[in-house]
């Protein structure tokens, strides 16, 4: 199966198609490693990283392991992405050695610059717009809730977001649209997201039928069966002076048992580091309601079913 990717820079640079195909790889792969141990023999993959991380570090690291290839860290001691030295040119110098590139940076631009002069597939490990990689492997997560009589249906499924407008909820929404899935944002005033993003949302989610509600009301979430949520204050946004005023003005979201109660909702998604008693109460966190282990895993599985794409 080709699913013909050159990248994996940013959810809407996918089809549906595409996303359904990469979904179910991701579960052949879960469910079969052994037929891909050796997809990436003789490869190596340079990640890079800007950021913190211990999901997306070890989910590659030891996915790339599990695919039969190298994966090497690169964290900050070059210094800061085109700093040091040119974005275009750590994409050539790393291009010479590496089969591909995996980077979490600051800028999106970055990630764009790299794909652009890089001569080797590049994949967007978190940046300050996107974070696919995430939404993939959330959907992942939802194709294995939502199967019935081993019929998946996402088009049946609500999912509503509430917190920051951020990376997370971009590519969540971004995927949701492009796959047909009813999607609520529930974004604070002063917190929403992007009005390129959701115009982009609006025209997708026009093409494949999804229903679309953004709304910065918490008492307009609707009916749902998945909440998703996410830190208040995203890497690189942190200012210790704020942090008392953000999380006043979150207080109302935070996503708790008497929130999953009038939604109606019984499964409730994060992609870590939660912030206990934050965006998410602990009980909640901890409860048999949440699914957040289960989407960790299943990053490892979506990451190895964009390689595993990139190289057949
Ligand atoms: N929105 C968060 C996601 C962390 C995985 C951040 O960018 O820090």
């Amino acid at each position: 199966m080709s699913i013909q990717l050159k990248n994996f820079l940013a959810d809407d640079e996918l089809n549906k198609n595409q996303l359904l195909a990469l979904i179910e790889l991701a579960i052949n792969i879960k469910n079969n490693p052994a037929d891909y141990s050796q997809v990436l023999a003789g490869k190596s993959v340079a990640m890079i990283f800007e950021k913190p991380s211990l999901r997306t570090h070890v989910s590659f690291d030891m996915g790339i392991n599990k695919l039969g290839g190298h994966a090497l860290y690169l964290g900050q001691q070059n210094g800061k992405l085109g700093e040091r030295e040119r974005v275009s040119d750590y994409a050539k110098n790393l291009s010479r050695f590496s089969d591909a590139i995996v980077a979490r940076v600051f800028s999106h631009d970055s990630i764009q610059g790299l794909a652009e002069h890089a001569s080797v597939p590049v994949i967007n490990a978190l940046c300050d717009i996107y974070h696919p990689c995430q939404a993939l492997a959330d959907f992942v997560t939802l194709t294995e809730l939502f199967t019935k009589d081993k019929v998946a249906d996402l088009s049946k499924v609500k999912l509503a977001y509430i917190g920051d407008g951020n990376n997370v909820s971009n590519s969540l929404m971004i995927m949701a649209a492009i796959l047909g899935v009813d999607f609520t944002l529930v974004t604070p005033v002063g917190y929403e997201a992007e009005t390129s993003i959701i115009e982009k949302t609006q025209a997708l989610a026009k093409a494949s039928g999804a229903k679309l509600n953004i709304t910065s009301d918490i008492n307009n979430i609707g009916v749902q069966d998945v909440i998703y949520t996410d830190t208040w204050i995203s890497m690189g946004d942190e200012d210790a002076s704020k942090k008392a005023a953000v999380l006043a003005h979150f207080a109302p979201y935070q996503v708790n048992h008497a929130l999953m109660e009038n939604t109606e909702a019984s499964v409730v998604m994060h992609c870590q580091p939660a912030h206990l008693e934050e965006e998410i109460t602990t009980e909640l966190f901890d409860s048999d309601m949440a699914v957040v282990f289960q989407q960790a895993e299943n990053r490892m599985w979506a990451q190895n079913a964009v390689l595993v794409s990139l190289f057949t």
